[in-house]
């Protein structure tokens, strides 16, 4: 098990309807003024990262959605410590434009800024904005020169690149980001994600799981990546539902699962199950998932963060053993679970880490 303590971030809710495809009341609001405020509650309370969402149209719920990027630039300014992660789409984003906007935004914040390169899933979506809607793997092509543009338009004096879908030559980005260049995550969880996690991403961010379904990830993701020289580390979804007692948080998923709206959850499982088995060998996100699993958008009922504090901090200590770096989390109430979540439950994960290692340094 690592030595790190395990990380921390959460979904920023810039769209609409929370996290949950439900008509549960939720005290989540999708606005800055209540983003602004959440964000400095995370900090507080022990996060280091807030991951914004990239929607450009309404589906399934998320019927207003906020911008990535300037969204994030809003969270940083209003913070200290937190790191945010800004969605990039290529298509919309081409890495000349994303380069240089985040090669600004890092200057403004102290090298805070990180992005998280997504591979898109909705189809209609791509059609209601006039970008071309390429297969899985020319999908997962494009955002691989998309990382390797961003990169190498950050790290090197002189740029030049000849791929299918990107061309520079001797482009000299001035100025460069603040060191550490933003660190780059990706979205998605097909052997074409891993792929490319293993070879040019920082981070591979994968929706929910067993801990035994997320060790398989890990350990392909890792075999990979030692084969390619290239170090990566991974980050699960999940969605915390952190209670008093077992028997009550398990009421609120009831509470949640019957409310779910049914027919916005069986367009979501259409439209998903279209880009997660699109994938040659069907494993991408979304290929396994149960129609309950989908009320969740990530999966993060499976992940099984759901009871009281310890029973949460030991399943996460168990994902850390398996070779998870950060857990990304959603919540239904958000500014008040996120302060309850960093005041129960993170303690109880460092006291566990400091256990482990006891254990570890007495054989
Ligand atoms: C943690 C995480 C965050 C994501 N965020 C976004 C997003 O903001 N916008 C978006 O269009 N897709 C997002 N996605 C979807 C992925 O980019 C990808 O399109 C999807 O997972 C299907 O790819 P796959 O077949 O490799 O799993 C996200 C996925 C994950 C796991």
């Amino acid at each position: 098990m690592s030595q790190q303590p395990i990380q921390f971030a959460y979904w920023v809710p810039n769209v609409s309807g929370g996290l949950v495809i439900s008509n549960i009341p939720q005290r989540t609001s999708w606005d800055f003024d209540y983003n602004r405020k959440l964000a400095q509650i995370a900090e507080r309370a022990g996060f280091d990262y807030a991951l914004t969402q990239i929607r450009f149209t309404a589906g399934y719920g998320a019927d207003n959605q906020h911008e990535s990027v300037s969204f994030s630039q809003g969270l940083l300014g209003a913070t200290e410590k937190l790191k945010v992660i800004a969605a990039l789409l290529p298509g919309p984003w081409n890495p000349t434009l994303a380069a240089k906007q985040i090669a600004t935004i890092s200057h403004l914040s102290n090298a805070r800024i990180a992005v998280n390169i997504v591979s898109g899933w909705f189809r209609g979506e791509f059609k209601a904005i006039g970008e071309p809607w390429l297969d899985h793997e020319e999908r997962y092509l494009r955002s691989e020169e998309f990382i390797r543009c961003l990169t190498g338009i950050w790290q090197e004096e002189s740029f030049t690149f000849a791929g299918d879908f990107y061309r520079y030559r001797d482009y000299s980005l001035k100025p460069k980001p603040l060191s550490p260049r933003p660190e780059i995550f990706q979205g998605g969880s097909s052997r074409a994600a891993r792929d490319m996690a293993s070879r040019v991403s920082d981070w591979y961010f994968t929706n929910g799981n067993t801990v035994e379904g997320i060790r398989q990830q890990v350990e392909d993701i890792q075999r990979k990546a030692a084969y390619n020289q290239h170090q990566v580390k991974v980050g699960v979804n999940g969605f915390v539902i952190a209670r008093n007692s077992e028997q009550e948080a398990q009421q609120v998923l009831q509470e949640i699962l019957d409310h779910a709206n049914p027919d916005a959850v069986k367009g979501f499982q259409h439209e998903v199950k279209n880009a997660g088995s699109a994938s040659p060998e069907g494993e991408g996100n979304w290929a396994k998932s149960t129609l309950e699993d989908l009320v969740q958008y990530n999966d993060g009922f499976k992940t099984n963060l759901i009871g009281t504090p310890q029973q949460i901090a030991e399943r996460i200590i168990a994902l850390k053993e398996a070779g998870v770096s950060l857990m990304l989390l959603g919540f239904l109430h958000f500014q008040e679970e996120v302060e309850f979540f960093g005041r129960e439950v993170i303690p109880l994960v460092r006291e566990l880490e400091r256990q482990k290692e006891r254990e570890l340094a007495h054989g």
